[in-house]
């Protein structure tokens, strides 16, 4: 990676990053944070490809979550269900030896000892959880045809561009049985950010109910006014908030079986379940966060 490259990387991670909730949180008084969602709403409305995905409102209730995949391109009706739910899973989704290559680099992960795959940072433990082990790499998205493929094909649906993802895999395992304790903006449903955004997943084995799967408050994800109510006034940003009974919706807990991709569009709410035995999961996250950012909202 050239001096240029790093600088540009450093830039998008600590400076132009999709904003978050770190203003709202600092500031209290509701005027000022009418105005900074106004701001950036604004924005995000004068984006075409926007409009579907997070401004109109549902036109069909409880329609297919579900699809398996054919020839690894998105339909109308998959995109269609994103819009009305927010999440969108896809099973059987690439070919065998892609999701065997994908096995391949969680097995160092598990392994914890030589790190050969091309990673671009060296995997470590976040430190997030404390009853879990959580071992995370970073890749590149080139690494994986079929899943930056799939990447492509939303990006340009939803950002209205082809935007490269942040690549993590991450390997969770919890070695006791019993139900873990609950995590803030982990196992307590909550929302990552206002402004809209999303997230893919990629799971290469099953996960159960025991395995700490996603569950998705469906349709919680379109801005309306309900939505910039809760953003007005909430102090606590996820299901323990007060403002949290208007988003009781119907919910999806991402129960899948291997080689499985999902998308959330993550300003709607959402948590990681809490692990239920002795268990593990491996998930693939893709985010673009530092690669469509506040420059790419404001103009
Ligand atoms: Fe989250």
């Amino acid at each position: 990676m050239n001096i240029y490259t790093k600088a540009i990387n450093y830039l998008n991670r600590r400076v132009f990053r999709t904003p978050g909730v770190e203003f709202l949180r600092q500031n209290d008084d509701i005027d000022v944070r009418k105005k900074y969602l106004n701001f950036w709403l604004k924005r995000s409305r004068k984006k075409k490809s926007f409009q579907k995905y997070f401004f109109r409102e549902v036109s069909k209730k409880n329609s297919q979550i579900s699809f398996k995949n054919e020839n690894y391109l998105l339909n109308d009706e998959m995109l269609d269900s994103l819009s009305n739910n927010g999440l969108l899973i896809i099973e059987n989704a690439l070919p065998e030896k892609e999701r065997e290559k994908i096995i391949e680099y969680f097995d160092e992960l598990k392994g914890h000892n030589q790190y050969l795959k091309n990673w671009t940072t060296k995997p470590h433990n976040p430190g997030f959880f404390k009853e879990v082990n959580e071992m995370m790499g970073k890749t590149n998205i080139k690494n994986f045809e079929y899943l930056s493929n799939y990447s492509a094909q939303f990006t340009k649906e939803i950002y209205g561009k082809i935007v490269e993802p942040t690549v993590e895999l991450r390997y969770l395992k919890q070695e006791k049985n019993k139900i873990e304790e609950k995590v803030k903006g982990g196992t307590y449903i909550h929302t990552d950010r206002f402004l809209p955004h999303f997230k893919i997943y990629y799971t290469p084995h099953e996960i159960t109910i025991n395995d700490a799967p996603l569950e998705y408050v469906l349709s919680s994800h379109k801005i309306n006014n309900n939505f910039i109510n809760f953003y007005l006034n909430t102090k606590s940003y996820d299901e323990t908030d007060k403002l949290f009974k208007n988003f009781e919706f119907e919910r999806k807990i991402v129960c899948v079986p291997k080689n499985t991709l999902y998308i959330a569009l993550t300003n709607g709410f959402h948590k990681r379940s809490q692990f239920n035995n002795n268990s593990e999961r491996s998930l693939v996250f893709l985010q673009y966060v530092e690669k469509f950012n506040k420059i790419d909202y404001l103009f």
